[in-house]
Formats: structure tokens, sequence, C-alpha cells
């Protein structure tokens, strides 16, 4: 999820090249690069301020790539930021995405005596690159025919010295915006740098690859030598076009779902033994075999991840689990043997209480791991393995995509350390296939945005909701209470539906709306006897049901249905309805969504 932007035409580059990545760094990067075929790389951790200041010297430069890092394969340093180039310094590459087999591609190039600079996924690709050219391809034919050998995704920006007019620009699930000016070309990872030049774009799709000069573009695939995109003549602004067309990032990062799944699974399923592979916990794997309870501790959206966790790793791995929130678990003298491992789950990995929770543990003797989003962050630096997120920049206050990402990591380390304890080859099997489901499932409930929009509109008045749920859709209901009262400043309240009758029964009336997360699971009979307990109150219900469920409809009030798939896996196509549903109840209401008053992003402080 990095931003790249890259010039061909008449002007000087290297100001436009500044100025638009600049517009990208929206974002919130760590490191950026620039190239100009008269100055060559210049790199710097930090974003565009500290690349400015160092690429000093003038440049007279036509054409150039630059690039905006949000690191997933090595630290966020200089060597690591790109543009990365290949032995000669010939070929220059910035890319948006990850390459899943470029360690095996790394040790064939190492072997035919290539040197890499970086720790990077990226930095094969110009090695890879220069092979070809060295067999007297074409820049194109090198390109293609490298990208032939590539698994994984990518964005990319590649430039020649010895054809420094021409870039080309390859897309696979990363992002491509083309613009076309009058004698000049620009290619964005998103549409926000372009628009103050042009409203002329083509949006690649994956699988394109393009061969871009200042007059002329021909895109093509890897088999075909070309293919027709047609040109599109936007109306967005900068800011919209750094949304991507919606109107909050909220829901952008929403609708990023399938993506976020995508990369949070991507690399890390050995299908036919129904096994997780996760490489940021082969240092500690012997511990973990040893381990005997699990101690997760996080805030917020993150804290409610860590329950589905609990859930997760008690039911597939029988491991003992215990969730704490950072605050508490800090100051609550927590009994810390051997073999406890404290795992601190954390988008921004600088919230101070779970940094705080985790170097407790730390003191303690325990083993600490992380999920962590940001990669480089405190807490994904001071523990001592974990897993990262790949979900790229979350920039809405209101966690959405994390929260996906985090389950989904949870339910990988889950058939982990389920697969090495008791959990059955043919029960991991069905998990995995669940899991790699999950991507397309999420369209499904993201095609119900609009019904989800009237639904909002119809319960608009309302200024308290109850959110209940069992099992695994508990958290989801403490979830969805915390989107719903942060985005739009209602009172929401999540409970165990077991619970309900302990208390917050008495709440319910006519004008009080409860939402029943309530899929076909191994306590869907109970959930539904506190679904009718609730109308037999006169209490208006919101069921998130799964598809096919007719009984639910007699009974609900409303229902919003997502996709069948294991009950384990649930939490996470429930969240997305309850999140869009959080959304728009609040979008409609014209409050500020991606900034809710009071909060902030990343919490560092007690
Ligand atoms: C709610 C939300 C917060 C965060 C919490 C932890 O939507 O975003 O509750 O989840 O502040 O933040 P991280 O995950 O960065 O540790």
């Amino acid at each position: 999820m990095c931003g790249i932007f890259a010039y061909t035409g008449g002007r000087n580059a290297k100001p436009i090249l500044l100025e638009g990545l600049s517009m990208l760094e929206y974002r919130g990067y760590d490191s950026a690069g620039l190239y100009l075929s008269d100055q060559g790389v210049t790199r710097t951790p930090g974003a565009v301020t500290e690349l400015r200041a160092k690429a000093t010297g003038e440049s007279s430069a036509k054409s150039g790539l630059a690039h905006l890092r949000w690191a997933t394969h090595g630290e966020p340093t200089e060597e690591n930021a790109h543009p990365h180039t290949d032995c000669d310094s010939n070929v220059y590459i910035a890319h948006n995405g990850i390459i899943e087999n470029f360690n095996e591609l790394k040790q064939g190039l190492i072997a035919r005596g290539h040197t890499f600079k970086s720790k990077t996924d990226t930095e094969v690709l110009a090695h890879m690159i220069e092979e070809e050219l060295k067999a007297d391809k074409s820049f194109e034919d090198a390109v293609v025919d490298t990208l032939k050998k590539v698994h994984g995704t990518y964005g990319l920006l590649i430039s020649y010295a010895k054809e420094p007019e021409t870039i080309i620009t390859a897309r696979m699930g990363s992002p491509i915006v083309l613009g076309i000016g009058k004698g000049e070309r620009f290619i964005a990872s998103d549409a926000t740098p372009i628009v103050k030049h042009t409203k002329k774009m083509v949006f690649l799709e994956d699988g394109d690859i393009a061969i871009v000069t200042p007059d002329s573009h021909r895109i093509r695939t890897l088999k075909e030598a070309s293919v027709d995109r047609k040109e599109e003549e936007i109306s967005w602004d900068v800011g919209e076009a750094s949304r991507g067309g919606y109107p909050h990032f909220m829901l952008k990062e929403i609708f990023e779902a399938p993506e976020v799944l995508e990369n949070a699974l991507r690399g890390r399923l050995i299908v036919n033994e129904g096994r997780a592979k996760l490489g940021g916990l082969e240092s500690v794997a012997k511990q973990l075999e040893k381990l005997d309870r699990l101690m997760i501790t996080a805030c917020g959206t993150a804290y409610y991840a860590g329950l589905i966790g609990e859930y997760l790793i008690e039911d597939l791995a029988g491991l003992p689990v215990e969730v704490d929130v950072g605050s508490e678990f800090r100051y609550r003298k927590p009994i810390i043997g051997k073999k406890t491992a404290v795992l601190a789950v954390s988008q921004s990995g600088e919230t101070l209480d779970t940094l705080e929770a985790m170097r407790e543990g730390k003191r303690r003797g325990a083993l600490t791991l992380g999920v962590v989003n940001a990669v480089g962050s405190t807490i994904a630096r001071e523990t001592d393995a974990g897993v990262y997120n790949h979900a790229g920049p979350e920039i809405g206050v209101a966690s959405t995509k994390a929260f996906l990402s985090q389950v989904t990591v949870l339910a990988l380390i889950a058939l982990f350390l389920g697969r090495a304890r008791s959990l059955s080859e043919e029960d991991g099997k069905k998990i995995v296939k669940a899991l790699m489901e999950l991507p397309e499932l999420s369209k499904k409930v993201l095609a119900k945005s609009d019904a989800i929009k009237a639904l909002a509109l119809k319960y608009k008045d309302a200024r308290d909701f109850l959110f209940i749920g069992r099992r695994y859709s508990y958290p989801v209901a403490l979830e969805g209470a915390l989107k719903l009262k942060e985005t739009s400043y209602v009172h929401a309240e999540g409970c165990a539906a077991g619970e309900m009758k302990h208390g917050p029964l008495a709440m319910i009336d006519n004008k009080f709306p409860t939402v029943v997360v309530i899929p076909m699971d191994s306590v869907y009979q109970k959930t539904l006897s506190n679904m009718i307990e609730i109308k037999t109150r006169k209490g208006p219900v919101i069921a998130i049901a799964t598809e096919g469920d007719v009984r639910v409809a007699e009974i609900a009030d409303d229902v919003i249905y997502v996709p069948k798939t294991e009950e384990q896996l649930t939490p996470i196509l429930s969240a997305i309805a309850l999140q869009l549903f959080a959304y728009h109840f609040a979008a409609e209401k014209g409050l500020n969504v991606d900034r809710p008053r009071n909060l902030a992003k990343s919490v560092t402080v007690e």
C-alpha cells in the first residue's frame, strides 16, 4: 500500500514529482524516494519534507519516478526505500504491493552473481529485468518476461536509463491510474497527484502493462500485445481523488475489505495440509509448542479482535487464552509463567497502553508476540516475534479494515497453533477453504451497502441501540456498538445475548432498537430466543443473519443477510455489515465520520 507517482513529458520532472508525492502523503508513509535520469536515486526515511531536503541540486530531467513507502518487507530505512535498481544501475523500480515468491527468486539471482542492496521483495525485479536485457531483449520484452515469473501483487513503475522517455507500468492487485496530458503522461497509485494536471485518465485493470511515453501509451497484458482500455474524464477534486471517489476514508477503507483479506492471507496457507505458514513466528516455533497459556492484550477495536482471537485459539488450538485491555493488564499484576506468551494486537503498533502491557509481560518473563499493521512500529520492534497485517495505512479514525485483518490473522494463528497441537488435518482444511473464500464473500456484503444505508435512514432518529450476540458474535456485537457510538455519538451498548436478561433488557421499549448478530451457528437457537424476548417487549430488531434464514425474517423488523461461512469466520462478514451500518448512520447525520470528535487515530498517552 505504498504511494507511487511518475512523470514523462516536456517539463522539468523534479518539482512535478515532489509536489505529486506530497499530495499522496495523506496516507502516512515511513520513507520516500525519487529517481531522475540525470541525478539517479535519492532516498530517505521520513516522507516528502525529508526527501526535498535531501534531493538538492538542479535537475533538467524530463521524466522520473517517485515513491512513498509503507514498509512490508524490511524496515523503513534509506536502503529499503524505493526506487530500487539493478547491479548496473540501468533499471529503476518503484513498487506498491508484495512479491510473494521473492525469496526463491532472490536465491537464484544471488547464485547467478547479483548483489542485493536492500531487504525488500521489490529489488528482485530490477535484477530480473537486468538479466532479460542482457539477453538482448527490448525493454518491453524484458519487463513482460520478468512478470511472467512473478507471483504476488504489484503496481509498478519501471524506468530504463537507456530509454529515459519511456516508463513501463504494470498492475496486479495494486491500483494504477494513468493521466493523459498534452505531450505528457502521469502515472500514480491513485488520482490525487494527477487531477491538478489532467482530468483525462485510464484506470488500468489487473494484468495490464502500459508502455508510456510523453505522447503515447499502449496497454497490453502478458499474453496480448495490445488491449483497449477506455479513457475517462473524471470530475473529482483533489480531496475526492485521494479518497478514490468515496465521500469518506471510512467508506473507502470498508470497501477495501476484499484486498485487505487477500493481503492478510497471501502466502500464509498450505492448502493441501490444512495449515498456516507464518514466517514471523518461525523463530519462536519451539516456545510456541510448549505454551500453556496465551494472554492477549489490546485496546478498543483491537481488543474486540483479541476477544474473537480467544474463541478462535481455544476452539482450534485448545490453548487457554485470556484477553485484557492494555490499560488493565499493565496494572493488574498478571500471573505469568515460563510457558505464557503475551500477544499484543495493534493497528498502529504505538498505542501506549498496549505497548506498556506488552512490556509488563516481557518484564515478567513472557514470550511476547505482536499482530501489528504498521511495520517498524514500537510494538513490532519490541516483541519477540509476530505477524504483520499488511492492511495498508488506515486513515479513518474509526478502525474498520484493520479489524477485519486482525481477526483474519488471529484465525491464521489459531490454525497455526491448532495444527501443531490437536486440530485434525480435515478440520484444518475446512478452515483453510473458508479463509480462501472470504475475500469473495466480503464483496457480497459490500454489495448491500445501499440497502444498509436505507436501513440506517429508517432508524436515524433512534438515540439508543443495543447490540447482542453469542459466542463468536459476542465480540462482534461489542465492536458494532463501538463503531456506531464513536462515529454517530448515539448511545450504543454491546452485550452478550445471554446477559441481556441480567439487566439490559430493562431498557428495551418500542424506541430502543436492538441489533442482533445471529449467524446460523452452534448457538443459533439460543440467540433466536433472545431475539423473541426483545420482540415481546416491543423492541425493534435489526438482525444480521445468514443468507437463506427465513425464520429470522419472520421475527425481526429488518434483516441484513450475510453469506454463509464456517462459524469461526462469521465475525468477519458480520462486522463488515455493522461497519457499513455505522458509517451510513453517521454520514446521514452529516457528521465528520473520518474524524469523530474528541478522538485521535493513535493513542500514545495513557
Ligand atoms: C476504534 C478504534 C480504536 C483503536 C484503538 C487501538 O474504531 O480505532 O478503538 O482500535 O485505539 O488502536 P491500535 O490498534 O492502533 O492499537
